[in-house]
């Protein structure tokens, strides 16, 4: 959730530094702080947004050619000064940057503050470098290593010491990029801050240790033996984390989805076959062919994806699937064996509570399948097999075309598990391929009415809540809406399956509370007609969105949006579209921050 980066070379360190720091920014805006070498350890550091610390700089810049940032998303300890990163032991020769949570930091702070240790803020952090501090002998990679050692919980730990021209990192369970550069080396949380310097990266695996010296980089294990990582190529390129001309890169993400859609599924399908290929899951056939359940499990918007998931499975490859949050999956005893399929659905393939019950799952032998969007990462490593969305970075912190991606990539897995169980005839197949292709022209038909979308959002931008109300493979994408406007413009929003609405929250409708309505072609929608005439009769104002020729609807909307009609199984990708612009105009119009909404961070990297 935090954002790690450092620089070792010939170059000026802190404008690289900053740099990096803006580039992490949407993984935790709370505070930000950096340390360069500088005849010492010379730190500065600032509450709130990374521009702060650079007014800060621009008053006191540093020289200097090494050094390590931070910005961070409030753990243990409220946003202060104090408490941001980098974190310092007694001396001050010491400066450390920490992603993660270290579990036992209370008993080893009570034991090094028995041992003479002074501590100045409230984190968890800070144990580390008075660790380091406790184990350092003149040599910053053996003390780290022994820091290591008694260190429980998770880290993506970079040090530096005033008396070592060197940065010294460790992984564990939170993600480290190395970026090698002609003579120079980046090191980041996240190759969105490295891409722009170098292709070539290393990702560190747990318990590396990686050394930054001038005679090159080095990774050993805790035993100090030598590893020899793959160097491997970052594959976008810079301009996707650039805005390109987008105020906010939610909107530039909303925009981007037909084209990502595409390279979902580039390579993947044969539309007039209605064949899919995904060489990820070639070598788990028999397991998938055998399978008896699948669970899904995710978090936030990868988990409304995954509930669409069920609906395609369910539909099209008649198989059993459970959808659970991992935050609750790992609560349970979950019935998991290895006749099971547990797959992990995330955008970042970081999400500690995902990453948890993957482990679950594969320590109950079930087969672990990753829909991952973030190459290299956590879940995309650990899972057995799996398929990439390939929808690019997202970095507006709402995800929007990691959403799309996701459904993509369900429906091709649905159609493939159809085709390889033979519940699925060709034809079948064939049609709903064949519709997921014309999917992204109908989004951009969708997109062209975006001005029409933001007068509805601008009419009701000054309500305080809102009802989303959808049904069946739609009543997900009620949610998806609901969380979009609750998370970029704080309008409290509730999504809700159309027809629960008389069994409770219908209490909640009077002229103040706008309803906004999903409608499909689908079985369901003349009770959806009688869902909406409930709210007019209470007064309620409605919104809806409705598949084109839908008439009905009009004598009951204040505001129609109409989409193009496709298969009932593919309307999620048209009805989410209207929800995602709508919540982002919310947001643009009451002033909120669109891309880094309050208290939230990109990845959430702890449980
Ligand atoms: O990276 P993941 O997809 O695993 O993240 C899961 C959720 O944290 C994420 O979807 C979150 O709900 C988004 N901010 C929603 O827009």
């Amino acid at each position: 959730m935090c954002g790690i980066f450092g620089y070792f070379g010939s170059r000026l360190a802190y404008p690289l530094l900053l740099n990096g720091l803006r580039r992490l920014e949407y993984r935790g805006y709370d505070s930000a702080g950096l340390s360069v070498l500088d005849g010492g350890v010379r730190t500065l550091k600032a509450v709130g947004k990374v521009k702060n610390l650079e007014a800060l700089l621009d008053t006191c810049p540093l020289a200097g050619s090494v050094g390590i940032a931070h910005t961070r998303w409030a753990t243990h300890g409220v946003p202060s000064t104090q408490n941001a990163h980098p974190h310092q032991d007694c001396s001050g020769k010491i400066a450390v940057v920490h992603n993660g949570i270290i579990d036992n930091y209370k008993a080893l702070r009570t034991l090094l503050e028995s041992q003479g240790h002074v501590f100045t803020s409230d984190t968890d952090t800070e144990v580390v470098a008075h660790l380091v501090e406790e184990f350092y002998e003149g040599e910053l990679e053996e003390a780290v290593r022994k820091a290591m050692l008694e260190l429980e919980g998770t880290y993506g730990l970079a040090v530096v010491h005033a008396d070592e021209h060197k940065i010294v990192a460790a992984r564990k369970g939170s993600p480290l990029v190395l970026g090698i550069g002609e003579g120079e080396y980046f090191l980041a949380s996240d190759p969105t801050a490295i891409a722009e310097h170098t292709r070539n990266v290393i990702y560190l695996d747990d318990f590396n240790v990686l050394t930054l010296a001038e005679d090159g980089y080095r990774v050993t294990d805790l035993t100090k033996a030598p590893i020899d990582p793959k160097v491997e190529k970052i594959t976008w390129e810079v301009e996707e984390i650039e805005r390109g001309g987008f105020p906010y890169f939610m909107l530039k993400e909303i925009y981007e989805q037909p084209s990502r859609i595409l390279d979902t599924c580039r390579g993947r399908m044969n539309p007039s076959a209605g064949e899919v290929y995904l060489g990820g899951l070639r070598e788990v056939s028999d397991r998938l062919l055998k399978a008896r359940r699948i669970v899904i499990s995710s978090c936030g918007t990868s988990w409304h994806a995954g509930l669409v998931g069920e609906y395609l499975i369910e539909s099209l490859a008649k198989i059993p699937v459970e959808v659970e949050y991992s935050t609750e999956l790992v609560c349970k005893e979950p019935m998991l064996g290895p006749e099971d399929v547990f797959i992990a659905v995330s955008q970042s393939g970081e999400t500690a509570d995902t990453l948890a019950a993957l482990r679950l799952a594969s320590s109950r032998g079930a087969l672990t399948l990753g829909i991952v969007n973030v190459v290299g990462s956590s879940i995309a490593r650990q899972t057995d097999a799996g398929a990439y969305i390939h929808v690019g970075p997202e970095i507006g912190v709402a995800s929007t075309k990691a959403f799309t991606g996701h459904l993509t990539a369900f429906v091709l897995l649905a159609v493939y598990l159809g085709r390889l169980r033979g519940s699925l005839e060709a034809s079948q197949a064939s049609q709903i391929l064949t519709e997921l292709a014309a999917i992204p022209a109908h989004i951009e038909r969708i997109l062209e009415r975006n001005e029409d979308i933001r007068e509805i959002a601008r009419v009701y931008s000054r309500s305080s809540n809102f009802l989303y109300l959808g049904r069946g493979i739609n009543f997900p994408i009620a949610l998806e809406g609901a969380l979009k406007l609750k998370e970029v413009s704080y309008i409290h929003a509730e999504g809700i399956p159309s027809a629960e609405m008389k069994h409770g929250p219908i209490s909640l409708v009077d002229e103040t509370m706008p309803v906004l309505f999903i409608l499909s072609k689908g079985d369901g929608s003349t009770r959806v007609l009688g869902n909406m005439e409930e709210i007019r009769a209470r007064k309620g104002r409605i919104v809806a969105i409705v598949p084109e020729g839908e008439e009905r609807a009009t004598a009951y909307a204040d505001h129609l949006i109409r989409v193009p009609e496709v298969h009932e199984l593919l309307s999620p990708f048209l009805s989410v579209i209207p929800l995602q612009l709508l919540a982002y105009h919310a947001a643009e119009i009451r002033g909120c921050d669109v891309d880094k909404p309050r208290n939230l961070a990109k990845a959430v990297t702890v449980q």
